[in-house]
């Protein structure tokens, strides 16, 4: 009898709450107790309070209530179960939680679709569902969902393509949907979106063009859209994205030039297109961009001279121009204003001429690539000067004379390659005071080693 009375009193003190407050309960209660169905495993117990003998469902686990303005009822505003092991389904009850603003179930392992009832959230700010294993096309019902300013649905197993509705989500801020198995092409209806900041698409199938009216996303900070397979060229209408900070390309089969009105993009701070099959020269556009810090380049067609203009670019960090057919010489100017540069990658070009001693102005410089070109000359010391670095790859040149036992003075050198050169002469027994040297490579030369003791390779 106690039993029945403690298993039908919190139903009985519902039904009051449901009286009291004037209207039937099939409430947010219920349809919590129908979503906690669809989770089939909860290895961390965080549904424990989420139970019948425990009416009090705002105050269950993850739950968030505000009050209806009309009638004072109490309403479920914010789910937030994200990183809680639970396994099962996303359940499509949730649609029925009217006055969600924030659904977070990312980070757990659960599986099978989008329910497409989750568009009748009318309300709803912030759906996080990220990092599971959800599969089955994207429903295209969400871009019903005007009030979404968040939407990150990536890290999944997602297929088909993503809908043109979601051109329609009018305040949308984020759109994540990076690492699924998306297909088809990037909807232009995507250029609707005025207040996107964040475009994430990466490591997707997604074919076909990028495309020109993204160029109208006026608030995109960050896009990126690297290893997939869209072609085409680059869209000089992305040079209007003056709030741009971020664009990743990278891994494509993006063909023709770098569109110059790249160079338009005032904020931007990483720029990145390795391995696409761009063609045509670095535009010198590209030198007026004052905060970029990584400039990418590398793994392309490109042609034509180094711009000497690069050296102005006070912020540059990495600038990664390798395996290209880019001719002519190393700029002397590279580093006239880049003083910020530490990592400067040209290998696997056409370059030819001298190593210019100006690299000393590269003060903190770690890492200087310039192996696998038809650079001549001989090694100039004041590369030695470069305390800070750490790699050193000049092998498969044809540079000639001896290595300078200056060369004791970068001591914080790791790697060392120097084969496949005309260098002569003994290998300076400075060598041996590089205490950090991992990797010495300077076999198919003519060196000859005094540290018989170290290994070599
Ligand atoms: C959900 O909770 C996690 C952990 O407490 C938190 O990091 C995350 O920001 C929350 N999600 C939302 C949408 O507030
Ligand atoms: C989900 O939506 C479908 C189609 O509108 C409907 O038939 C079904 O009853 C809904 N499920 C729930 C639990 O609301
Ligand atoms: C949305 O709600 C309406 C009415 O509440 C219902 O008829 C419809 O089936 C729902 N749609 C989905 C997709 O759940
Ligand atoms: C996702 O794509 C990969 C590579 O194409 C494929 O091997 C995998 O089976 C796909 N997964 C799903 C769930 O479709
Ligand atoms: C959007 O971009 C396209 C292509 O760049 C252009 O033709 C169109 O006029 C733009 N629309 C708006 C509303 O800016
Ligand atoms: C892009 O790839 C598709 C096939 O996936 C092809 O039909 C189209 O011609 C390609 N476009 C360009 C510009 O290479
Ligand atoms: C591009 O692909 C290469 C080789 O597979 C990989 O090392 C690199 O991390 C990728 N870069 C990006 C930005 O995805
Ligand atoms: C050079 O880039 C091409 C793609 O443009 C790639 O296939 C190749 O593996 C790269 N080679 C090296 C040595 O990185
Ligand atoms: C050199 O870099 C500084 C700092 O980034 C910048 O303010 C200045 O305009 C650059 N000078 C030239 C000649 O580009
Ligand atoms: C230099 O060329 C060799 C042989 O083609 C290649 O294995 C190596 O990856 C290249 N190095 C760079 C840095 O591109
Ligand atoms: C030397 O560099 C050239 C590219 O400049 C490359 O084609 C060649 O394979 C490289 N040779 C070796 C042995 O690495
Ligand atoms: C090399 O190191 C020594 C001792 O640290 C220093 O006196 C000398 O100025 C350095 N030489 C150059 C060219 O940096």
């Amino acid at each position: 009898m106690a039993t029945l009375v403690r298993r039908l009193l919190p139903v009985v003190v519902l039904v009051l709450i449901g009286c009291l407050c004037g209207r039937v309960v099939s409430s947010d209660y219920e349809i919590l107790l129908e979503v906690k169905r669809s989770f089939v495993e909860d290895p961390e117990n965080v549904l424990q309070d989420w139970s019948e003998n425990n009416p009090r469902f705002c105050t269950w686990r993850g739950v968030s209530c505000g009050r209806e303005p009309g009638d004072g009822s109490l309403r479920v505003v914010s789910l937030n179960l994200s990183d809680s092991s639970l396994s099962g389904s996303v359940s499509p009850s949730l649609g029925k939680l009217q006055n969600l603003l924030q659904l977070d179930l990312s980070s757990n392992q659960l599986s099978g679709p989008i329910p497409p009832n989750i568009s009748n959230l009318s309300s709803l700010v912030s759906l996080l569902l990220y990092s599971n294993q959800l599969t089955r096309p994207i429903p295209s019902q969400l871009g019903s969902l005007t009030s979404l300013q968040v939407l990150r649905i990536g890290d999944n197993y997602l297929t088909g393509h993503i809908p043109a509705s979601f051109g329609n989500l009018a305040n949308l801020v984020a759109l994540g949907l990076a690492s699924c198995n998306l297909s088809g092409q990037i909807p232009p209806e995507l250029g609707r979106l005025k207040s996107l900041q964040n475009l994430i698409l990466q490591q997707n199938q997604l074919t076909g063009p990028i495309p020109a009216e993204l160029g109208n996303c006026s608030s995109l900070v960050q896009f990126t859209a690297a290893v997939n397979n869209l072609n085409g060229s680059i869209p000089a209408e992305l040079g209007r994205l003056q709030n741009l900070k971020l664009l990743n390309l990278a891994n494509n089969t993006l063909s023709g030039v770098i569109p110059s009105q790249l160079g338009e993009l005032s904020q931007i701070g990483y720029l990145n297109v390795l391995g696409n099959q761009l063609e045509g020269q670095i535009p010198k556009s590209l030198t007026k961009l004052g905060n970029l810090y990584n400039l990418d380049l590398s793994a392309n067609k490109l042609t034509g001279e180094i711009p000497g203009e690069l050296g102005n670019m006070g912020q540059l960090v990495y600038l990664v121009l390798s395996n290209n057919s880019l001719s002519g010489a190393v700029p002397r100017s590279i580093c006239s204003n880049a003083t910020s540069l530490e990592h400067l990658m040209l290998a696997q070009n056409q370059l030819s001429g001298g190593i210019p001693e100006e690299l000393r102005e590269c003060r903190v410089l770690k890492q200087l690539d310039l192996s696998n070109n038809t650079l001549n000359g001989s090694m100039p010391v004041e590369l030695f000067e470069l305390v800070e670095l750490t790699d050193l790859l000049l092998n498969n040149n044809t540079l000639v004379g001896s290595i300078p036992p200056l060369i004791a003075n970068v001591t914080n050198l790791q790697t060392l390659a120097l084969f496949q050169n005309n260098l002569e002469g003994n290998l300076p027994s400075e060598i041996g005071m590089l205490g950090k040297l991992e990797t010495l490579f300077i076999y198919d030369t003519q060196l000859r080693n005094p540290n018989g003791d170290r290994q070599l390779f």
